[in-house]
């Protein structure tokens, strides 16, 4: 994609890879929005680096998706990228008796939520040069977290809207990524000072050099056995890697 002069919607911007991705633009010369539930850390974003814009979203409010998507076109009616970045992992109790309510939200706000926003902005984005709808999915999009067995499905549930979209966007101005972190040291779980995960910016780094060759799926190396085991033998490596976390 396109790396400079862009408009940028970043939900999720107020925190981990959102934020840094959403610093990492704004400092390579592209106006950016950033979008989360909580005020303070979008507002200390937007005091620090002068030029960042916010706004209060609740991915898993329907009415307000199209209220900020209306509000989004109207202020910025040049925006030309959206990032559906935000998202929310916990552990759950899959092959056992499920809490309903954390299974909602995960759905809501890891599938549902970038539904929406993409539905409530595709027509605007469909008039823009230089489009770009980027959907942040998983390794575990591919290979599942049998832990976060809900998480994993909204994210392989992801990968395969992202599939449709892009098919049924050929054609137009807006090109359709794929973004599937590895594990990345933010506080998802709780993973910021995680050894195993990936160092933030190092992922932020090998993540604008795959954005910028022009590939659909933005992956870095650490994420590629994840992304490459689907297919009729697939079992082996989801149960080597599972064992390998073992929870
Ligand atoms: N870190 C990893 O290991 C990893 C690996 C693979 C994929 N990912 C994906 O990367 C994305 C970013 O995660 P992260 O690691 O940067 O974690 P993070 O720091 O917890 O960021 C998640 C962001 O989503 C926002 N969010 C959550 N629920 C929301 C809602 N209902 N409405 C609006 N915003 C909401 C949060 O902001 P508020 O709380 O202020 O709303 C937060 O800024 C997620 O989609 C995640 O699944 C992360």
């Amino acid at each position: 994609m396109k790396m400079i002069g862009n408009t940028m919607f970043i939900t999720g911007g107020g925190s981990g890879i959102g934020r840094a991705l959403a610093i990492a633009f704004h400092t390579m010369g592209n106006k950016v929005i950033v979008a989360g539930r909580r005020r303070g850390p979008l507002e200390e974003m937007a005091k620090a680096f002068p030029g960042i814009d916010f706004r209060i979203i609740d991915m898993r409010d329907a009415q307000n998706i199209v209220e900020v998507a209306d509000w989004l076109v109207m202020t910025h009616p040049e925006v030309n990228v959206l990032i559906n970045n935000a998202g929310i992992m916990a552990g759950d109790k899959t092959g056992g008796f499920m809490d309903d309510d954390l299974t909602v939200a995960t759905i809501e706000t890891n599938l549902l939520g970038p539904m929406r926003l993409t539905s409530a902005l595709i027509e605007h984005l469909k008039t823009r040069p230089d489009a770009v709808l980027a959907n942040v999915t998983s390794g575990l999009a591919f290979t599942p977290l049998a832990h976060a067995a809900v998480y994993s499905a909204t994210k392989a549930a992801l990968h395969s809207w992202t599939l449709s979209l892009r098919y049924r966007l050929r054609g137009t101005s807006v090109r359709v990524l794929e973004v599937a972190p590895p594990w990345v040291q933010t506080d998802l779980m709780g993973a910021r000072d995680e050894p195993r995960a990936m160092p933030l910016q190092d992922f932020i780094d090998e993540t604008l050099r795959s954005f910028a060759s022009g590939s659909d799926e933005v992956l870095v190396e650490r994420v590629k056995a994840l992304r490459d085991n689907p297919g009729p033998n697939e079992w082996a490596f989801v149960e080597e890697f599972n064992d390998r976390l073992a929870y």
